[in-house]
């Protein structure tokens, strides 16, 4: 058998730091509202000129330097983004370039906040099949650029940043299984209405009904972990540790209370740098793998959710 393993995690936040008293400056919020509402504390901007695929760069870098792996060796790269860098090419050939690699498949995904948990189902099935012996699986974003800075029920969440992971060939496990689902039915709860295919491209602004997104979120997340584990025959009890999307600390408690997992086994780094969207569980992990919290061996239940809806999760052992 052959399985898709993560040989390396990296983690970039751009320099600028947004605090909630800067936008208690902005907007009619406070520090405690956002605090106790959300669990965010901060969040990262991309200085101007700073694009997606420099965010993506810097990860995707470190990713490779803790894999100890040449960038010629990749032979899939995969950016999960909801902002790419341009039109076209996409943020993943252009991040080929930068990287000097030439010639293996590169595209971008768009999956919104679970944008990487479907990248990284990709590419282990490409691993599996062996159509890539090592993949690249970067989620990047510089969300920030879609917010509008006048909306207080949005505009205290989202923040800049890139995740990656190197995944390698192994005979042992290794990603374990992927489960992913969408529903457009959902798409007008949570949405960037502006679109150059709808001809209204002025229109790219986060609109969102928070509370109902905010209850169908934790109904669905709730569902995915039992889903995840009647998959694997696992109990909650073979679950170390749970790294999930960063959009809500109350989302997170609620997702951790269905596994019994204390919060010492949740990877928590929403204070940090609030929603940035498919970068926040790659953030996370890298976090957590650099710091020792997670050990070689240790079992991940890896889970997202946001626009489409579109939602999954991941099981890896580590
Ligand atoms: N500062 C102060 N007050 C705010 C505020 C802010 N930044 N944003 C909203 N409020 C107000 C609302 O206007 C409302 O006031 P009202 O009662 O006078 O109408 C009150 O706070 C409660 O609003 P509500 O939307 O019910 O709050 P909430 O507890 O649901 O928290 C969110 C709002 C957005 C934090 C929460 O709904 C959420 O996190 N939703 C999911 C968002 C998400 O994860 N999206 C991405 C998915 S990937």
């Amino acid at each position: 058998m052959r399985f898709a393993r993560i040989l390396g995690t990296g983690g970039y936040l751009p320099a600028r730091v947004l605090t909630n008293a800067e936008l208690e400056q902005m907007v009619d919020t406070s520090d405690a509202w956002i605090r106790e509402r959300t669990g965010i504390e901060k969040r990262h901007l991309a200085a101007e000129g700073e694009t997606c695929c420099d965010l993506a760069e810097q990860a995707a870098r470190r990713a490779l330097a803790a894999a100890d792996l040449d960038p010629s060796e990749l032979d899939l790269i995969l950016v999960a983004t909801t902002t790419p860098e341009q039109f076209f090419p996409s943020t993943a050939c252009l991040l080929q370039q930068r990287l000097d690699v030439h010639g293996c498949p590169a595209f971008d995904l768009q999956a919104v906040c679970a944008g990487f948990v479907y990248a990284l189902d990709v590419a282990d099935k490409y691993i599996r099949t062996g159509a890539a012996r090592h993949a690249l699986v970067v989620g990047a974003e510089t969300i920030s650029r879609l917010v509008d800075w006048s909306d207080r029920t949005t505009c205290v969440l989202f923040g800049d940043g890139a995740g990656a992971v190197v995944l390698g060939t192994s005979d042992t496990p290794g990603i374990l299984s992927a489960h992913l689902h969408a529903d457009g039915a959902y798409a007008s709860l949570l949405q960037v209405p502006g679109g150059h295919g709808n001809g209204q491209p002025q229109r790219a602004f986060i609109e969102m009904r928070g509370n109902e997104v905010f209850r169908f979120a934790v109904t669905t997340l709730g569902r995915i972990v039992d889903e995840t584990l009647e998959a694997n025959g696992l109990t909650k009890d073979d679950i170390d540790w749970l790294v999930p999307h960063q959009a809500n600390i109350r989302i997170i408690q609620a997702t951790a209370r269905k596994l019994d997992l204390p919060m010492e086994r949740v990877i928590v780094t929403v204070a940090e740098h609030g929603n940035t969207s498919s970068a926040s569980i790659p953030l996370a992990l890298d976090q957590a793998i650099r710091d020792g919290r997670i050990q070689r061996g240790e079992t991940l239940l890896m889970e997202a959710f946001g626009g489409g809806f579109a939602w999954g999760a991941v099981l890896a052992r580590y």
